[in-house]
């Protein structure tokens, strides 16, 4: 038998060769289940070999597969953001205060709010322009998505055509919490429907006005809910592939509904998408031209009458304790639900208040996630490995034997630096408890059994990459490699973090094609990148590689020679130089150009630090990045390839524009915060 380091290396780049021909060809020389049986085989052979897991393990690249993504990119009209998380009654009640404080209101003053599961699924944006679907967009960054309206076309759930529907004054719509006996007969046939009555204390019904339904269509409007694959579904799909698959130990299987879903949504050939049962519910909206109601009940009533639909567990209710009493029922109902959820919902149901409340980085001031308790198990953790970050940053990885964790495998955790290993007392052979909460990183919790024989995880005091010596800064709990861009980790990170979405985001250029070119020495610094035409014969003489894709390729890269500003300033890595502080500096000084030519000056400390939003710690971060030498020629060296576009500011002018507004005295109406 091949010895198993080299098995892995071989399926390494035969995966990746086959992502290649699947996602950028569009000519997959192997079946679904072939691909999924090498899978499957590099997953066994790494469980089995925890130390032998390579850095560009196919198991590892979840992230590249959707950076290779053939799916064409949107920007979102409006972000779709995230959610603050909540975890214990309390945070709920400093929710409510929050709000409170920043509307000014009384502290007896009525918060009404709407109450509704978290569907664990894929956000998607549904825009309708005059009651037409004319674009499905995913997530994406929250900024920009991929366009997968011609997948979501084939989801029965969402209307191609939004039709005003005339509503029975009857027909009360009631979104109530229903008896075990209905939800399971409902179980299959989704969520929307008639409704049964039995209210929670303290929790209005919900019922439709027939204006709001039987008024028109606006323009423009985006529908935002959740694309998900109901339970029953997903284990039918995986027994479906398996009965189609030729050897049934190969099949392939989805690991949950989540995956299932997103596996199916994401699909270059829509005809995948609609062979898999997907389904649509919504929770709210983006762009719109008009909103038909003034409350956030009454716009999901409308969206109900519109064809969508919404989960019969939303309420609204008058109270927090009602809220925290929908979210008991609803925890109880859990693993009664047709599909899966991480949490309840809150969101400050008058819409005038929500405008007024705004949004703080991606999270709105007037919606809460009050997450389930996570789920934890417990395994052998069997190694313990340190992986080299982009900056130098050496961080200890425990590669545990593989365990089911709320229906997801988890084979990784990371351990963050030497005080986390020391807290939890953990050696390689210990019992742990390893927990998992929603899409956060899994982490072990607790030590299960402090294994004193056996030697405790010696820390290296060299870089495991490159041997340059490793230490912490004062203060810092952190070890560096001080090798820089002597050590190949480092640079490869680097190049990594160049290309990512944040920073000038190629297409085609993934993390795989980045070690590849890298392991070939065509890469160096970030100006190779824009040299690789060179190597065009020597590519196409590579596996896996067409002149199609090499083609495509090359044009990614030329399409970034005149990139923007503030994601090439980010992309460089400096430290502390983060996505915001690039956007304040670029802000700030107006070039790129202009940046390094300050970090350079006499004065740099003081004028760079003098900018809103960069501090001392970011200043000194500059000025010794443009003081290394190396640094300095990488940076000449990329501007003989590239010309960053000049900053355009996308602020518009208002009335309020260069003035300086001071508040005095006691504001009636509004809080000072909301007065900022
Ligand atoms: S409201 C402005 N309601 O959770 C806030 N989100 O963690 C928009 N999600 O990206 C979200 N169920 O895709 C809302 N009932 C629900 C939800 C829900 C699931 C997802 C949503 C969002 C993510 C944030």
């Amino acid at each position: 038998m091949t010895d198993p380091a080299t098995r892995l290396a071989f399926l390494a780049a035969e995966i990746a060769r086959h992502n290649r021909l699947y996602h950028a060809d569009d000519a997959p020389e192997i079946s679904d289940a072939e691909y999924d049986a090498l899978m499957r085989e590099n997953a066994a052979l790494e469980a089995e070999f925890p130390h032998l897991v390579r850095d560009d393990s196919p198991s590892k690249q979840v992230g590249a597969a959707v950076a290779a993504s053939p799916l064409r990119k949107v920007a979102h009209a409006r972000p779709m953001l995230s959610l603050d998380n909540a975890f214990a009654d309390e945070d709920v009640f400093d929710f409510v205060a929050r709000v409170r404080r920043f509307l000014a209101l009384p502290d007896d003053a009525v918060v009404a709010l709407t109450a509704e599961p978290k569907i664990d699924g894929l956000s998607c944006s549904l825009r309708y322009e005059q009651g037409r679907l004319v674009l499905a967009a995913t997530r994406g960054d929250g900024s920009v998505g991929e366009d997968v309206t011609a997948n979501v076309a084939t989801i029965s759930d969402v209307p191609q055509q939004l039709n005003p529907s005339p509503v029975d004054p009857s027909d009360q719509l009631r979104f109530q919490g229903r008896g075990k006996d209905d939800a399971q007969r409902r179980q299959g046939e989704g969520v929307s429907g008639e409704h049964s009555q039995s209210p929670l204390p303290g929790a209005a019904r919900l019922s439709l006005s027939p204006e709001g339904a039987r008024g028109l269509i606006p323009d423009i409007f985006e529908v935002r809910g959740e694309i998900y694959m109901a339970k029953a579904d997903f284990a039918a799909l995986n027994a479906r592939l398996l009965a189609e698959a030729e050897d049934p130990a190969k099949a392939r299987q989805f690991a949950n509904p989540r995956n299932a879903a997103a596996g199916s949504l994401r699909q270059k050939d829509a005809n995948v998408t609609a062979s898999r049962p997907l389904k649509f519910l919504a929770h709210g909206w983006g762009e719109a031209s008009e909103l038909p109601g003034a409350t956030q009940a009454e716009v999901v009533a409308t969206l109900k009458g519109w064809g969508f639909a919404v989960d019969e567990r939303f309420i609204r209710t008058e109270t927090t304790e009602a809220a925290l009493a929908q979210y008991r029922a609803i925890e109880a109902a859990r693993a009664d639900l047709p599909f899966d959820i991480d949490g309840v919902v809150y969101k400050v149901d008058r819409l005038d208040w929500q405008a007024r409340l705004g949004f703080v980085s991606r999270a709105p001031r007037w919606a809460l996630a009050h997450k389930f308790p996570a789920e934890r198990a417990e395994t052998t953790l069997e190694a313990i490995d340190i992986q080299v970050g982009r900056t130098g940053k050496l961080t200890p990885v425990g590669r545990l034997k593989p365990v089911t964790v709320g229906g997801v495998v988890v084979s990784n955790v990371t351990l963050h630096n030497k005080d986390e290993i020391a807290r939890l007392g953990v050696r390689p052979g210990d019992r742990v408890l390893v927990q998992r909460a929603g899409d956060v990183i899994p982490q072990i919790v607790e030590n299960l059994t402090r294994g004193d024989d056996r030697p405790a995880f010696g820390y290296p005091e060299t870089c495991p990459q490159c041997g340059s010596e490793a230490r912490g800064e004062e203060g810092e709990v952190d070890i560096r490699c001080t090798g820089g861009l002597v050590c190949p980790a480092q640079r490869i990170e680097r190049l990594k973090h160049f290309v990512s979405r944040g920073a000038l985001d190629i297409d085609g250029l993934g993390e795989k094609t980045i070690v590849e070119f890298f392991e070939l020495g065509w890469l160096h610094s970030p100006a190779d990148i824009f040299r690789l035409s060179q190597h065009r014969d020597e590519l196409l003489a590579r596996e896996g590689w067409k002149a199609k894709s090499v083609d495509n390729l090359f044009a990614a890269i030329d399409a970034r020679r005149a990139p923007d500003p503030i994601r090439f300033l980010f992309g460089l890595g400096i430290r502390h130089v983060g996505a915001g502080t690039s956007k304040d500096l670029v802000r700030a000084f107006g070039s790129v150009e202009r940046i390094a030519e300050v970090a350079q000056s006499e004065d740099a400390v003081a004028e760079l630090s003098g900018v809103e939003g960069v501090g001392p710690v970011v200043a000194k971060a500059l000025v010794d990045f443009f003081h290394e030498a190396h640094n300095r020629e990488v940076w000449d060296d990329l501007l003989r390839e590239v010309s960053p576009a000049p900053y355009v500011s996308s602020v518009r002018a208002s009335s309020v524009t260069g003035k300086t507004i001071v508040f005095t005295g006691s504001l009636e109406t509004m809080s000072r915060d909301e007065a900022k």
